[in-house]
């Protein structure tokens, strides 16, 4: 079980893009809840009014520290917490990989900051931000979408949200290793024939190749991952051998 917060200036973004397929079953099924808290809601202004010019001059608004931190409390004192985790979503962050997902996957409580405009105001990041993280090196509208990125990576890996066990473990970077290609009915498509291996019904070919299918992936798509990949003698002999046949076709 894990509680998502995020805080936004458009909670229905949130909640149009997490309630649905895997995700939204998962909600549905109480194994994830999500609360997107709006952060106009917190706003002392009559006019309801959460960012202001930027002092020292410059383009766009600022996003005013004092309704993100009064909507920061209010979820804080509901979980009852001394210390939650606060991701501020910024392109100035640590890049989000699997590891992260997997580290996150074992918090109770998380909270998403969502800024927009030219930011949010320094200090109160500096009072509640335990976590920077990015999603890319491009720059967004807002952290809405990297929240939502960071929601689903994480959800996934929460036991029983994806139905078969094994899958979370098996694919793409699990192991460093991109994930070998599936087929499915028909058999033949537009000529194109599903590998004879995978109809022959026997298992340690099956398994054999389809290993042999992810390092050549991996090489061709994602080298730079190989480095950090968990290979056997096999494995390594198997690469060894795609570089020389490779080499020779060049
Ligand atoms: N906000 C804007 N761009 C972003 C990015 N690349 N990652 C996370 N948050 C962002």
């Amino acid at each position: 079980m894990i509680n998502f917060y995020v805080l936004t200036l458009f909670p229905e973004m949130i909640v149009s893009g997490m309630n649905n397929s895997v995700i939204g079953r998962a909600i549905e099924n109480g194994l994830i809840s999500l609360e997107a808290v709006d952060i106009r809601e917190y706003s002392t202004d009559k006019h309801l009014h959460v960012d202001d010019y930027p002092y020292g001059g410059g383009a766009g608004m600022v996003m005013q520290p004092e309704p993100v931190y009064r909507a920061f409390l209010d979820i804080k004192e509901k979980t009852g917490k001394k210390e939650i985790r606060v991701v501020y979503l910024t392109p100035q962050g640590k890049v989000f990989k699997q590891e992260m997902a997997q580290e996150f996957s074992k918090e109770e409580d998380i909270i998403f900051l969502c800024g927009h405009y030219e930011g949010i105001d320094e200090r109160v990041l500096e009072m509640i931000v335990t976590d920077y993280v990015s999603v890319g090196d491009y720059v967004l509208t807002g952290g809405e979408l990297p929240a939502m990125v960071m929601m689903d990576a994480i959800a996934r890996l929460v036991p029983k949200v994806l139905n078969n066990d094994s899958s979370a473990e098996l694919e793409s970077f699990q192991g460093n290793l991109l994930e070998y290609p599936q087929y499915t009915r028909p058999a033949e498509f537009f000529g194109k024939k599903v590998p004879e291996v995978l109809l022959s019904g026997h298992h340690k070919n099956i398994e054999k190749w389809r290993r042999e299918q992810s390092l050549i992936r991996t090489l061709e798509r994602r080298a730079d991952l190989l480095e950090k990949a968990e290979l056997s003698k096999e494995d390594k002999e198997f690469l060894k051998k795609v570089e020389i046949e490779r080499k020779k076709t060049e």
